[in-house]
């Protein structure tokens, strides 16, 4: 069967259904929003800007194509974008016609920093494609089929590495959480921005896999709806009792004493415990504080950025204004050309975080101190080589 046949059959419709069998689960949790195309040569994702109308896949093979998946949000969510970063630079690598082992280190390179430019928040994109340089570096004197091979190992290291770290997030995250428990979500952090289960939404779907019930309100988080859009989606078709709301309403739905945990993901984390996340992510922590609800950061260590000393070091990502003014709406909801800020992240102050949770463990403050424990206290900070890239670096907006 092809690769575009096999994608379409995937879909069973699943609405109105609204209790979840394990095999339910089974099928939110195996979602497979990145994966290497069968032949090797492409990245297949499913395109996560059309969902929840239409589940389709996306086979991506030329280079500004997978610039603009990520640039587009079409694959996003931070482990995802790791992901799809390490199986797309191992395809363009692949796609190398020089057999001089120098212009194909210099090639790579080229092609690493192209795809690096597409976004500058989530760490592990340059995460992931400073993991295949490095596999290209230490066998740079291996005939370039064997490289291609190593690299191939890498990419899928770096997928098989993030199932697991998803999984035992989970388990840490499920541990806070009581049985009955409301939990408030921004933006998502599910199956679709990860592998499996995901990070911030994990600990709902292994909760859900052993007979725990929770009540979930997910931000839709404006202005791209993620929440709306995707969260939602996930765990209603996983049959976890959700209920939407706009994110303005998150101090009501607290004030009601429905919350007893916010659960969000993390873009980059910075050594001091300070965490970017999608925009609005903030606010729910200092409206969380105000309540005295804990307030949990859940993702993998790929995601803490020790380079960076606090979120000052963070750059943030400004986005199109269209997609205030217009994007996914029938009718602009704004008048035309009025100025909009449109900034894609906040950061988190480390004070309004309760604890940071890792694949290795659950992190209390001081951060400072928690963090470094992680990494075995060897690292040394110097602010210049977090991988990241600096705002001048990133077009104005749109493509
Ligand atoms: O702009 P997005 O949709 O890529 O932003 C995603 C988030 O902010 C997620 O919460 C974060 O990447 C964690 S995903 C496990």
């Amino acid at each position: 069967m092809k690769e575009n046949e096999r994608e379409r059959n995937v879909e069973p419709d699943h609405a109105g259904e609204d209790v979840a069998s394990p095999a339910d689960i089974r099928k939110v949790t195996h979602i497979e929003s990145v994966r290497l195309s069968d032949d090797g040569g492409s990245v297949v994702i499913i395109d996560q800007t059309l969902l929840p109308g239409r589940l389709e896949y996306l086979i991506l093979s030329d280079a500004r194509k997978m610039w603009e998946a990520i640039y587009k949000l079409q694959v996003r969510g931070a482990p995802a974008i790791g992901i799809f970063a390490g199986y797309s630079i191992y395809c363009l690598a692949r796609q190398s016609r020089t057999e001089d082992p120098e212009e194909f280190v210099q090639d790579f390179r080229e092609k690493k920093d192209y795809l690096n430019s597409s976004r500058p928040t989530a760490v592990n994109l340059s995460w992931a494609l400073n993991r295949m340089e490095q596999v290209v570096l230490a066998h740079r004197d291996r005939p370039i089929p064997e490289i291609l091979d190593l690299l191939r190992q890498e990419a899928e290291r770096i997928h098989q590495e993030d199932m697991e770290m998803c999984r035992t997030i989970s388990e840490y995250g499920l541990s806070l959480l009581k049985d009955g428990d409301g939990i408030l979500t921004h933006c998502n952090a599910g199956p679709l921005a990860t592998s499996r289960y995901g990070t911030g939404q994990g600990p709902l779907y292994l909760g859900k896999e052993r007979g725990m019930h929770f009540r979930v309100f997910a931000d839709e988080t404006r202005p791209l709806l993620q929440g709306a859009r995707l969260t939602a989606w996930e765990l209603q078709r996983a049959g976890v009792d959700v209920t939407l709301i706009c994110d303005n309403m998150a101090s009501l739905v607290m004030k009601n004493g429905w919350v007893q945990a916010c659960l969000v993901g993390c873009d980059r984390v910075a050594a001091n415990g300070d965490a970017a996340n999608k925009i609005g992510t903030s606010g729910v922590a200092i409206l969380a504080k105000h309540y005295g609800i804990p307030f949990y950061v859940l993702g993998p260590t790929s995601t803490i950025d020790m380079n960076c000393r606090s979120g000052a070091d963070i750059v943030i990502e400004l986005r199109d204004p269209e997609e205030i003014r217009s994007k996914y709406y029938r009718e602009p909801v704004a008048p035309e050309g009025v100025k909009c800020y449109n900034p894609a992240f906040d950061v988190t102050d480390h004070e309004l975080i309760t604890a940071i949770v890792t694949e290795k463990g659950i992190c209390y403050p001081p951060f400072t101190e928690s963090l470094a424990a992680l990494f075995g206290n060897n690292f040394s900070p110097d602010g210049n080589e977090s991988g990241g890239q600096s705002q001048a670096d990133m077009p104005a907006s749109g493509l």
